[in-house]
């Protein structure tokens, strides 16, 4: 088969075993060439752990502290004529890595938010690894089936209160236009929404991981919120998505109270704005993210994914020294994208932003690989005319 970009809107629909393949071996290349992290974790749990954040963070601790590694992720292989989804091809590359450095990595696919999944992975825990000592949760979904009630939650993204108008981008096209976006309708919006992307979910995998026995003493949960600056405010912070990111914010004592007996202990990390499947959806969002990454190029500070959650472990999490949080209890590795100077600058661009200008004063162009790079196009050493296997294989899936 040969497999070319086909993009649909927001969503690219093919991607490239070998591209993806390529872009899993950047990941691993680049944790390696940090060396390794002292006292890290040893047997991790990945939930979302197929692409952007949650990918990253397997790949840290597998390849920054040699790590087990068990991921969790809904992704699908290929089928005849038609390729298998980023994160499966992902998975199949990270597991052929971790298996030729001896790492033990295993993958379960299916639907992270029902009972089903949760007690599958509780049981090959129990069989392969006895307890883990750290879970990560990254899941990014726009629905979720509730495993009490049946109930099929879709989030929205809209503001709350009033109507949110503000530039935004096409990015394939470059087109810079106005976008209204009406605010949410009822209060059945924000609840579902909450309902997806709140914390409800990470404490029923913290309590049932809990009840079956296999968090081991002293064990880290940590779970990724995203605030951003004051001109998305009103479509990420303070609209339905902000208020699932308050409600994931607010699981973290509760998690703390559920752990307390075994020494265990829960963390919200903010990190920064970056292309992934999931924040490529949000209005508004593409434009700032290709004003701050030429900003934080500009001055040399600028992270991807890997970069941002190698420097979580290796600096937070694992760093042996008390983990610095804000006010409101969190990690931050979102300190660069927020420094008073870089968010100056761009809210200078974002006021002078216009189709004729995009190329010249944002990093358009670099928002656009980064986001055929998540679906294994734009790598050099790809020849994308040609060939490429048919069937991918996850060695753990049978
Ligand atoms: P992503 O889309 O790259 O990854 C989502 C993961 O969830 C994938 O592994 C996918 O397979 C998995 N998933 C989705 N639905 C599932 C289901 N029903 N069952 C099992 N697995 C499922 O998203 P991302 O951008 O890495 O987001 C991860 C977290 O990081 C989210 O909480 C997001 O809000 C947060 N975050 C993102 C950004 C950003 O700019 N992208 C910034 C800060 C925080
Ligand atoms: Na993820």
């Amino acid at each position: 088969m040969i497999i070319q970009p086909r993009v649909r809107g927001f969503i690219c629909l093919t991607s490239h075993p070998e591209g993806t393949a390529q872009h899993v071996k950047q990941q691993i290349d680049y944790v390696k060439s940090k060396g390794k992290i002292e006292n890290g974790p040893k047997k991790v749990l990945v939930i979302g752990a197929s692409t952007g954040f949650g990918l990253a963070s397997r790949i840290t601790a597998a390849f920054g502290s040699d790590a087990a590694t068990i991921g969790v992720f809904f992704e699908k292989p290929a089928a005849p004529g038609k390729p298998g989804t980023a994160g499966w091809y992902n998975t199949a590359a990270f597991e052929k890595e971790a298996s030729a450095a001896e790492l033990y990595a295993k993958s379960i696919n299916g639907d992270a938010f029902s009972d089903e999944i949760k007690k599958q992975t509780i049981d090959l825990i129990k069989e392969d690894l006895g307890q883990v000592d750290l879970v990560v949760y990254s899941l990014a979904s726009p629905r979720r089936t509730h495993p009490k009630t049946g109930v099929a939650h879709a989030s929205v993204l809209k503001p709350i209160g009033q109507t949110f108008t503000d530039k935004t981008v096409d990015f394939h096209s470059g087109v810079v236009s106005d976008i209204s976006i009406q605010p949410v309708e009822s209060e059945e919006d924000i609840h579902n929404t909450v309902a997806v992307m709140g914390g409800e979910d990470w404490k029923f995998w913290i309590a049932q991981l809990k009840e079956a026995g296999v968090l081991a003493d002293g064990v880290k949960t940590v779970a990724y919120s995203y605030i951003g600056p004051e001109l998305t405010y009103p479509i990420y912070r303070n609209g339905t998505i902000g208020r699932a990111k308050d409600d994931l914010e607010g699981t973290v004592p509760v998690l703390n109270d559920l752990l307390q007996d075994i020494g265990g202990i829960s963390y919200v990390s903010v990190n920064k704005a970056l292309v992934t499947q999931s924040s490529s959806a949000i209005p508004v969002v593409p434009l700032y993210i290709s004003l701050l990454y030429k900003v934080m190029k500009e001055k040399g500070i600028h992270e991807g994914t890997i970069e941002q959650m190698q420097r979580l472990f290796a600096d937070r999490l694992y760093a042996n020294r008390e983990i610095p949080l804000d006010e409101k209890g969190r990690i931050r590795v979102d300190d660069l994208e927020m420094r008073e100077d870089v968010q100056a600058e761009v809210a200078k661009l974002w006021e002078q932003i216009t189709t004729e200008n995009l190329e010249q004063i944002s990093d358009i162009a670099g928002y656009r690989n980064d986001f055929f790079n998540l679906f294994g196009f734009n790598f050099d050493a790809v020849d994308y005319d040609k060939d490429t296997q048919e069937v991918v294989n996850i060695p753990s899936i049978k």
